[in-house]
């Protein structure tokens, strides 16, 4: 009797062991086994635990401790290569199972060499180019112990108020896609473990860009259809690029905080999709879960995030203060616990942190090399969208003396824009010496103006105007103050501000040619200036090498290829305002708009054959999604689509021929779009399906050519299946998202 016992109680510890090791014969896996077998609940607890030390401890030496008892998993905020081996040698040498940190920070678009912000980056078409200024990070980045950053942020936003929007690759679905994937392959490099490979991180997962008026943090109401075609996506793209981490963002999607919620996580990133790295939460979202009014306590808080599928807790401590209640309660399973230690192994497994965990201190250059100012250079350039050149104003003669007004014309902190902690302003290369060495300091006048952006005193302006006077041209670098967008920077207006437009209009007054420059960090409402300068250059915050790379632009050693990632609104009452919008039951359509001024007085009550518009605003943007000017011009012709009709699942291929009908040698980005004319849930009147940013010289045509598939015409219906259906659509090949050569199919 007492034997069969002890049979059944061994063969029951047995059952459970084997149910915590899942069988593998992949390596890493089986390592990962091995290790969580000998974990003790506190160590597990401790792998799912991401502290800044410098907010979390008082002292020091906690933090030592800390890691010496496996009680932190990954720390954030620590960097330099001896400060970050100083922390490791501790967890590797000191502690019961040798388990490296993984150290993570915010590396959004550049380490030291800063780049141009990500919705400039996006403004380039350029996945390549993209990807490698985001090597480029990673491996500075790297050089100094960090092994994983908080990017790529590839939130949707629709909305310009929202102060991320800096951060993110604008409006579209498609463009984000290729963003992202190209972000976490130029971080990730083709293995974790290599040098200069860093693990990359989505976020906000998900939802967060949709925030409700564009205030940070706000919440987001998305219909199930609208989240899987205009949210899901370019996470989806990350995945699919093999990114190594999820963060769960702040806000809550109908009504569920992303942080816990098992809908998206669970069911969506685990389930469907098969992610197998770890997700993080952002900052406190798990604590902050209280604050939504969806968990009443920080153990209820915790209990949401693990149950949701959040595997780390960033800098709120819920889970190491709660999680052995909740096993004891049986809210969550040691399973659960197993399972998310795995997932943050298996990331620590792949960057090799246990063969490696050390960072090398080496004196080789690795910091704003020259090789890393050229890539910086070449995407300022790419990125800068040229919205308005009257007159060919654009390119400048060299052989103009030019006046250099504004207070973003030599602002060297400003120029990196937001989420720059580690850039220095001391790298950054303005615009006024840029152009001084372009063209020598005789022929250049500067004049600030105003101070900084938000300056609101006319002192500076009788220096402005006298520059103005005494030059042929003015370039004025107007804008917004890096701090002015990114987390916790919304702003209820676009326009410019301080005493900016006043500036523009005194020095426009002078009579000079006007070229207005643009630095800022979102689209600004800059409708009222069109009329009064030249020559509008958008170059946004683009980072270390931005005066170059405009002076470059100005003068013609460079020539504009941008296209705009997010729509321009000419107001904020627009808002929200992009391309990809419904049709409505009364379409909006230019001869069906009564402007306000033309109603007439005492009009009775009527629809006046008015569609889904403003009476003030009408319906069009500032600037439409993709546009963007050059010096040279670009004809479209032959649009061929290779078939009328395709099979449900076929293909058709599209294609346009493109001539430079200009001077200048030049890229031009052709732009993809298709409408799906009826659906079983409305269709968007255009969707962006495809881009070639292509390089023609004066006179040279080329064909480029599209593939459509199932991946491109179908879409997430209801009932949360991604189909294809039956019957007509347009599509469209041209410059941007209005205009376009037009042809049409049918899947039967
Ligand atoms: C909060 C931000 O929302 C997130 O993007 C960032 O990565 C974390 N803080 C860490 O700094």
């Amino acid at each position: 009797m007492k034997r069969k016992s002890f049979l059944l109680v061994s063969f029951v510890l047995f059952s459970l062991l084997i149910s915590a090791q899942k069988p593998t014969a992949d390596p890493i896996e089986k390592k990962i086994n091995i290790l969580i077998n000998k974990m003790t609940l506190d160590e597990k607890v401790g792998q799912m635990f991401q502290i800044d030390p410098s907010a979390f401890f008082k002292s020091s030496s906690d933090v030592d401790e800390w890691i010496r008892k496996g009680k932190i998993g990954s720390v954030l905020n620590v960097i330099g290569a001896e400060k970050v081996n100083a922390l490791q040698r501790i967890a590797v040498k000191e502690s019961r199972l040798g388990i490296p940190l993984i150290v993570g920070r915010d590396v959004i678009h550049g380490y030291r060499t800063i780049m141009p912000i990500p919705l400039a980056m996006s403004s380039s078409w350029n996945p390549e180019m993209v990807a490698m200024a985001m090597h480029v990070s990673g491996k500075e980045a790297s050089s100094d112990g960090i092994r994983w950053t908080f990017a790529p942020m590839i939130d949707i936003s629709r909305d310009p108020r929202w102060g991320r929007v800096a951060e993110g690759p604008g409006e579209d679905p498609y463009l984000a896609s290729a963003m992202a994937k190209a972000m976490v392959e130029g971080l990730q490099g083709e293995d974790l473990a290599a040098s200069g490979s860093i693990a990359a991180c989505a976020k906000h997962f998900v939802g967060y860009g949709a925030a409700e008026g564009g205030r940070d943090y706000n919440t987001s109401l998305i219909p199930e259809t609208e989240l899987r075609n205009i949210y899901l996506p370019s996470f989806k793209a990350a995945k699919d690029a093999g990114v190594a981490t999820y963060m769960s963002s702040f806000n809550d999607i109908n009504g569920i905080p992303a942080s816990g919620n098992r809908h998206t996580l669970h069911d969506i990133l685990r389930n469907e999709w098969g992610f197998n790295g770890f997700v993080v939460s952002d900052w406190g979202s798990i604590a902050e879960m209280i604050n939504h009014g969806f968990c009443a306590t920080s153990k209820d808080a915790a209990e949401k995030g693990i149950n949701a599928g959040v595997d780390m807790e960033m800098s709120s401590s819920s889970y190491i203060e709660n999680i052995k209640t909740l096993l004891d309660e049986k809210k969550i399973s040691i399973q659960q616990i197993n399972e998310s230690v795995a997932n943050i192994l298996r990331i620590k497994f792949k960057l090799g942190l246990f063969d490696h965990p050390y960072t090398s201190v080496s004196t080789e250059k690795v910091l704003l090399t020259d090789d890393n100012l050229k890539i910086a250079k070449e995407m300022a350039i790419e990125s800068a969208v040229l919205l308005k050149n009257d007159k060919q104003t654009l390119p400048l003669s060299k052989s103009l003396k030019i006046a250099v007004i504004g207070p973003l014309a030599d602002a060297p902190h400003d120029q990196m824009g937001t989420w720059v902690f580690d850039g220095k302003k001391a790298d950054s290369k303005t615009v006024l010496p840029a152009i001084i060495e372009k063209l020598g300091a005789t022929q250049v006048v500067y004049a600030k103006g105003l101070s900084i952006s938000r300056d609101k005193s006319v002192s500076g302006f009788v220096e402005a105007i006298e520059a103005a006077r005494n030059a042929d041209v003015c370039v004025l670098v107007v804008g917004e103050e890096s701090i002015l967008s990114g987390e916790a920077h919304s702003l209820a207006e676009l326009h410019l501000q301080g005493k900016q437009n006043e500036l523009i209009e005194a020095v426009a007054a002078v009579g000079k040619p006007v070229v207005m420059v643009v630095m800022a960090g979102r689209p600004l409402a800059i409708g009222n200036l069109i009329p009064k300068v030249d020559a509008i250059l958008y170059a946004w915050h683009n980072g270390t090498m931005g005066g170059p790379a405009i002076a470059d632009l100005l003068f013609g050693d460079a020539i504009p290829s941008g296209k705009l990632p997010i729509t321009f609104p000419k107001g904020e009452g627009q808002i929200p305002i992009y391309y990809n919008h419904k049709s409505t039951g009364r379409p909006a359509d230019i001869k069906n708009w009564t402007p306000l001024d033309k109603i007439p007085v005492e009009a009775v009550q009527h629809s006046l054959g008015n569609t889904s518009h403003y009476l003030d605003y009408g319906f069009e943007p500032l600037f439409p999604f993709g546009y963007g000017l050059s010096y040279t011009t670009f004809a479209y012709s032959n649009l061929k689509v290779s078939k009328n009709v395709i099979p449900m699942n076929g293909l058709v291929e599209v294609s346009v021929d493109i001539t430079n009908t200009g001077k200048y040698e030049a890229d031009e980005v052709a732009q993809l779009y298709i409408h799906d004319r009826f659906g079983s849930i409305t269709r968007p009147v255009k969707e962006l399906k495809g881009f070639k940013r292509v390089s023609l010289k004066p006179g040279e045509t080329k064909s480029v050519s599209f593939t459509l598939t199932k991946t491109e015409l179908a879409f997430w219906n209801n009932e949360s299946k991604f189909q294809a259906e039956s019957g007509d659509f347009d599509v469209w090949i041209g410059s941007n998202s209005v205009e376009g050569l037009k042809g049409s199919f049918a899947i039967k």
